[in-house]
């Protein structure tokens, strides 16, 4: 089939070189020429598992780009929808680019095609995008607006693509079910997966994957449901991580025990500094805001919300309790991006915590295994960006643990101890067991479970030994 993917971001970029490497051929359009140019050059501007690969396969041959949208939806018969959505002040979703580019596909409608919301979107959005295109002088019969949401995790977003744990189509045509069922078709018939060149296959994949055909608004609907449930399990146990500290109970363990319950599951249930990235907190507020536009107040979702906030601020004071005073501290800092995997940074939880400790007078020496480019342009001249976790670590007052890179979670604890000035370690990620941490000479404090010391003692110790 011929598809038009429209925004080449973080969604765009994969939807397109999975769809191509699922046989289709793919025009990727974006109107950022700097982006097309870096593409077409072979260059890949995310961190993205597998992405390379996808590229190197198909740049050039089955995937191409372009900044023509007119002309590359009268070419194409499928018409996904990827540009950003981002927030308004209120915390509604801003949808004037999805408004720009349906206007635009108006004049490309030669033939029927379907158009595809794939960017996260409101539930009324394919109405008004159907009344766009009609508004802008379209023929009804001649195109249908329907929404496949995604659910890619940066980091792990070629896998999630092409070993979905379902695939939704929300279609009020079976027309345009039809169509979409045939883009899928190499998942679904299951011959994507006998083939020798297909992606690694992850643990956990439900092969083939089943599809879900619902109305496009029930579709726009389990799209923003899906991101509000897994923000609020995440909230939800930050918020036991919390109790869990106030009565000397281990989060891991509650998690383990709670997680069990194959009703509940393990997964999305590990406490942290809260969630970030471009989609939890913009989709929790935009669902709120959609919500109280229908007339129900979703105040729930405030709560998760709000939870989340408080855990940053949870983890400064963590920090103020292991230091005392902050001013002229040499802080190590491990993790910039919003989570493992990807050099995004946007809405990190990371940054805000890094911010935060500067205005507190810290001095600050980070490392991120792929976002410390991107951190650059928006964090302060002061911030020194180290080589590798031990540089980070070398000569610090204390290391904090940001992000839940691997690797940080495979550190060598002796060099690490060797590197810093006082053992001690804040891990906003729970990627050490305290215990071990407290046999190694760390002074350890992490989220939901009570801060290990050297020999069980409860005054930080110095790495000769001493009590500090
Ligand atoms: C996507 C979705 O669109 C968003 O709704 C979802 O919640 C998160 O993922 P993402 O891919 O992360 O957004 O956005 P971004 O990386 O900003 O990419 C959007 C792309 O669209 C950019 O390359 C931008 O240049 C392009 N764009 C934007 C257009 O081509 N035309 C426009 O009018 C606006
Ligand atoms: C999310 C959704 O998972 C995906 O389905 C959707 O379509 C896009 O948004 P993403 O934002 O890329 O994906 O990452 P995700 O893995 O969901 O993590 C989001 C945030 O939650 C990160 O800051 C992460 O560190 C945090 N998180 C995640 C936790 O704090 N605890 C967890 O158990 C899981």
């Amino acid at each position: 089939m011929r598809i038009a993917v429209v925004g080449s971001g973080y969604v765009g970029l994969v939807a397109g070189a999975c769809f191509a490497d699922l046989g289709h051929d793919v025009i990727l359009v974006d109107n950022d020429q700097q982006k097309l140019a870096a593409l077409r050059n072979g260059q890949v501007p995310i961190h993205e598992n597998f992405l390379p690969e996808l590229l190197g396969r198909h740049r050039g041959q089955r995937l191409t780009f372009s900044d023509d949208l007119k002309e590359t939806v009268a070419l194409c018969s499928v018409i996904f929808v990827a540009v950003g959505t981002p927030p308004t002040e209120s915390g509604e979703a801003d949808l004037s680019y999805v408004e720009s580019v349906a206007r635009e596909i108006s004049g490309g409608i030669n033939g029927y095609k379907v158009v595809v919301e794939k960017s996260t979107v409101p539930v009324y959005t394919s109405e008004w995008v159907r009344r766009i295109i009609l508004r802008n002088g379209s023929d009804p019969e001649m195109f249908d607006v329907t929404s496949n949401p995604e659910f890619l995790r940066e980091g792990t977003a070629v896998t999630d693509f092409l070993f979905p744990d379902r695939i939704v189509i929300g279609c009020d045509s079976d027309r345009s079910a039809e169509v979409l069922r045939e883009v899928y078709a190499p998942l679904t018939n299951g011959s994507y997966y006998q083939r020798s060149d297909a992606i690694p296959q992850p643990d956990r994949a439900s092969i083939p994957p089943p599809v879900i055909v619902t109305s496009t608004k029930s579709a726009e609907l389990i799209k923003h449901a899906s991101n509000a449930y897994l923000a609020m399990k995440i909230s939800f146990i930050n918020a036991v991580a919390s109790v869990c500290e106030s009565v000397g109970a281990d989060v891991n363990q509650v998690v383990h025990g709670v997680g069990t319950d194959s009703r509940i599951g393990p997964r999305f249930l590990n406490p942290g500094i809260g969630y970030g990235g471009s989609c939890f907190p913009k989709d929790v507020m935009a669902f709120r805001a959609v919500a109280r536009e229908s007339g129900y107040d979703f105040r729930l979702l405030d709560e998760v919300m709000r939870i989340n906030e408080d855990q940053r601020q949870r983890f400064l004071r963590k920090v103020h309790s292991a230091l005392w005073t902050l001013r002229g501290k040499n802080l190590g800092v491990l993790g910039l991006a919003f989570k493992g995997g990807t050099d995004d940074i946007r809405e990190s939880p990371a940054l805000f915590l890094v911010q935060a400790l500067l205005q507190e007078g810290s001095k600050i020496t980070a490392y991120d295994p792929a976002a410390m480019e991107r951190a650059r342009e928006v964090l302060p001249s002061g911030v020194t960006f180290a080589n590798s976790a031990y540089e980070a670590a070398h000569n610090a007052d204390a290391l904090l643990i940001l992000t839940e890179w691997e690797e940080f979670a495979n550190l060598d604890l002796n060099r690490l101890r060797q590197e810093l000035k006082y053992p001690i370690v804040i891990d906003g990620r729970n990627l050490y067991d305290p215990e071990i941490m407290a046999a190694q000479g760390f002074t350890y404090y992490s989220v939901g479970r009570i801060a290990a010391h050297p020999d069980g003692v409860s005054a930080p110790v110095l790495k000769n030994g001493k009590k500090a």
